[in-house]
């Protein structure tokens, strides 16, 4: 995990957006929650809702992975802040490039994501599923 964690901070973008990460100790934060929740609920589907660069997903998606079960992210952004979420290549290059292949990225606002028939879970709000 702690080599995990060495990679994942050479991208600077991932100890931005106030979840208390630090480098000097590749400590993850409020990481350690998530991929701590993920791990102990064994959950198979975590949804995420609005994320600058990924963190989030990505840590959730590692743990997940990491589960025997294993499990899947899925992940809805429509990209508001600039235009880093918009090519699904890039975005599914940006996660594997750590590793995590688990996560499926929908390019549109919750409210739009809800009423797709192809979202594939039965979403009625944020919560660990
Ligand atoms: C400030 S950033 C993310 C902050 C987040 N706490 C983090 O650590 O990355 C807000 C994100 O929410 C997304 N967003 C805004 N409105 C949304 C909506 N209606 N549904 C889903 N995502 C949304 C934006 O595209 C943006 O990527």
């Amino acid at each position: 995990m702690q080599n995990w964690i060495s990679e994942l901070y050479r991208h600077p973008d991932f100890i931005m957006m106030g979840h208390q990460q630090r480098t000097e100790d590749m400590n993850l934060g409020l990481g350690w929650l998530y991929y701590a929740l993920a791990r102990i609920v064994r959950t198979k589907t975590v949804v995420v809702i609005g994320s600058y660069r990924g963190f989030t997903p990505m840590v959730l998606g590692k743990a997940l992975s990491d589960n025997l079960e294993g499990g899947r992210v899925i992940f809805i952004d429509p990209s508001f802040v600039d235009d880093f979420w918009k090519d699904p290549e890039a975005v599914r290059a940006h996660f594997a490039g750590f590793g995590v292949n688990n996560i499926k990225h929908h390019l549109s606002t919750t409210q739009q994501f809800v009423e797709t028939n192809d979202r594939g879970i039965h979403l009625t709000g944020v919560r660990i599923v």
